[in-house]
């Protein structure tokens, strides 16, 4: 079944098509160039039409690529069009940067310097694996930088994320503690490059003794290798006995259950991620959330924050060598596979 927002099409592009029944990695991806090019939609409302110059990949992008059904909350904006069932759009690609090509009825001028994240883009329509790709005028931002895109690329998706599950969900201050569980993920090396800028101390986890030196290049001092069940919380005790102030939980609701149990009183833990892929657990509020702390999760949406002023600022902070974005390979679309491949590691 496909979500059909019934995009016009003018010329043809380059575009990594996925390929629905692949079942094997290297025959995931194709490259073609001569697939439809879209254009901006009738009624325009806020369609913009961008020249993709870079894009990160995103664990979802994993997930869909491997036939895990996208949940209703992943669709964002398209959300009320979601139904079970529904098959991943053929261009996957949550973010991208790039030119606008096509600024549609929007306030945005045709060469601009534009990121995104689609939020629901690139599961319920065409994503940014592509030369061109649309998107919502109050998904992207519009930028003024000398940054390469490469750099450019590694950042939209990971630090809006970071950013907002640190200061909009949590109440991250300087000085105070944040645990980030699942911390060499993109949105947890982004979440540790914040907390460097912003004076807040963390302890950061992941499963593999391989990643460690990573995390320390990235200037990470502690860090927890949680290779047994009972490791974070061993190790968190000897730690802080009084427990941290807040927890990003990147591995998934599941696990959330046992960090929870090391915030102080008044602390905050944001569910943003689903490593796992486990989206809901059995919960007990009575039993599980220790008193006097608070439960939030974190799922971007446009007028959380002023996303285009905070994001040039962190562009602005890269640009002046003040953030770190972490970027770990980098690819031509043609190697697509070779990517994805990568990030399954
Ligand atoms: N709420 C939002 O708005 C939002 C936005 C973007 C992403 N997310 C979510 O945030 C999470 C991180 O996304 P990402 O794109 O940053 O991921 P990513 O970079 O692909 O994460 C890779 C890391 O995940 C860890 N990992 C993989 N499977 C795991 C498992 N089953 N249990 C524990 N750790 C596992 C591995 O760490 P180790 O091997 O080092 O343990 C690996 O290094 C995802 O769940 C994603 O869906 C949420």
């Amino acid at each position: 079944m496909k979500f059909n927002l019934d995009i016009p099409s003018a010329g043809t592009m380059k575009a990594a098509i996925l390929q629905q029944k692949a079942g094997n990695l290297d025959d995931a991806f194709k490259i073609v160039n001569d697939y439809p090019k879209p254009s901006i939609p009738s009624p325009p409302l806020d369609w913009v039409l961008v020249r993709v110059k870079a894009f990160g990949l995103n664990r979802a992008e994993l997930r869909a690529r491997d036939g895990n059904e996208a949940a209703k909350v992943e669709f964002g904006l398209f959300k009320d069009h979601w139904y079970e069932g529904i098959s991943p759009p053929e261009i996957l690609g949550e973010e991208f940067v790039g030119f606008v090509e096509d600024p549609g009825s929007s306030d945005l001028q045709k060469g601009d310097i534009v990121a995104g994240c689609k939020y629901g883009g690139g599961k319920a329509y065409n994503g940014s694996y592509a030369q061109y790709t649309l998107c919502l005028r109050r998904l992207l931002w519009k930028l003024e930088t000398k940054l390469r895109w490469d750099v450019l690329g590694a950042i939209p998706m990971s630090f809006e994320t970071a950013y907002g599950s640190m200061f909009w969900s949590c109440q991250c201050k300087p000085n105070q503690t944040l645990l980030i569980h699942g911390g060499t993920s993109s949105v947890g090396t982004a979440a540790l490059a914040l907390a460097k800028h912003y004076g807040i101390n963390v302890i950061t986890t992941t499963r593999s003794s391989n990643k460690v030196q990573r995390l320390k290049n990235l200037g990470a001092e502690n860090i927890i290798v949680e290779d047994s069940p009972d490791k974070l919380s061993q190790v968190m005790s000897m730690y802080n006995l009084n427990g941290v102030e807040n927890i990003l939980e990147l591995v998934g609701p599941k696990h959330m259950k046992k960090t929870i149990k090391h915030l102080s009183r008044g602390g905050y833990v944001v569910v943003t991620g689903v490593l796992d892929k486990d989206w809901s657990i059995d919960f007990s509020p009575a039993e599980d959330i220790p008193s006097g702390t608070y439960v939030t999760m974190y799922g971007a949406h446009p007028e959380h924050i002023d996303y285009e002023a905070k994001m040039q600022e962190i562009f602005m902070l890269v640009e002046d060598g003040k953030l770190n974005p972490s970027i770990d390979s980098v690819f031509k679309l043609d190697d697509i596979v070779l990517a994805h491949k990568r990030q399954g590691k």
